[in-house]
């Protein structure tokens, strides 16, 4: 599997800097070292020795059957809440998808791509700040399981693979989606995230506090928290990690 710059560029319909590899410990780690406040740059490999998933977690990322990928974009190109670019990039991963193969890809809140029911691709977003710890750039990475048929014990189950796709159409598709919806200032992709997310109407359990809660998912807020409700008591997660209760 190769990643080609002219296959790219020939499908981006924005200017991009493009920053491709055979290999890399983490498109993430790279953006932030090149640390480029100048227009667009995408970094994307198609193997990671280090990649890094959230809440410190690794991100597997074995060689030829994945694409990973990191778009940093200057803060001052996008025109939507900083704060939800990965809700908005979880569209766009979605969207790609659907535009170019029959998979059906579904949200986990908040930033899990699903495809019957297995793990597909997850994202990572992080901010590039200033010395005066101002946001510069916003670091969006994105890992998508394309071939990856072996995972580790730990997520065997759970992790899944969304199938033969040509990396570099998807990429590219990939990166058109983000950036289009970055510069919408309106709130109007949060109505396709909720659409796209599977979780609502679920029973989530989720960690708040050291304390266990199992609650019924039942919104969408409009910041891309996920409402849920306890004993007739809606509280927003804004952050954390749910698990999604097996329907019987
Ligand atoms: C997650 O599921 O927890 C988020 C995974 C994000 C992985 C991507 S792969 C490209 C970019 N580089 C990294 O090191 N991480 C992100």
């Amino acid at each position: 599997m190769l990643l080609q710059n002219e296959t790219i560029r020939a499908h981006l319909t924005s200017p991009v800097a493009l920053h491709l590899y055979d290999s890399i410990d983490s498109t993430n780690n790279e953006a932030k070292r090149q640390a480029l406040t100048d227009g667009a740059h995408l970094y994307a490999s198609t193997h990671q020795t280090a990649g890094r998933g959230r809440r410190g977690h690794d991100f597997y990322s074995p060689k030829d059957t994945g694409l990973y990928m990191t778009l940093s974009l200057p803060v001052d190109r996008v025109e939507a809440d900083i704060q939800k670019l990965t809700c908005i990039a979880a569209v766009a991963v979605c969207e790609a998808i659907t535009s170019l193969s029959p998979g059906k890809p579904l949200i986990k809140w908040v930033n899990d791509v699903y495809i019957d029911g297995k793990k597909v691709a997850g994202i990572l977003t992080e901010l590039l700040t200033d010395e005066h710890n101002r946001p510069t750039a916003a670091i969006v990475g994105i890992g998508l399981n394309l071939t990856t048929a072996h995972f580790p014990e730990a997520f065997a189950k759970t992790a899944g693979a969304i199938g033969d796709i040509e990396p570099n159409t998807l990429c590219a598709a990939i990166v058109n989606r983000l950036v289009a919806l970055s510069r919408r200032k309106d709130n109007s992709f949060i109505e396709i995230y909720k659409a796209l997310n599977f979780c609502l109407g679920r029973t989530v359990t989720y960690v708040k506090d050291g304390v266990t809660h199992s609650a019924k998912a039942v919104d969408i807020a409009d910041d891309g928290g996920l409402v849920v409700e306890e004993n007739s008591v809606c509280t927003t997660l804004n952050s954390g990690e749910i698990s999604i209760t097996p329907q019987r």
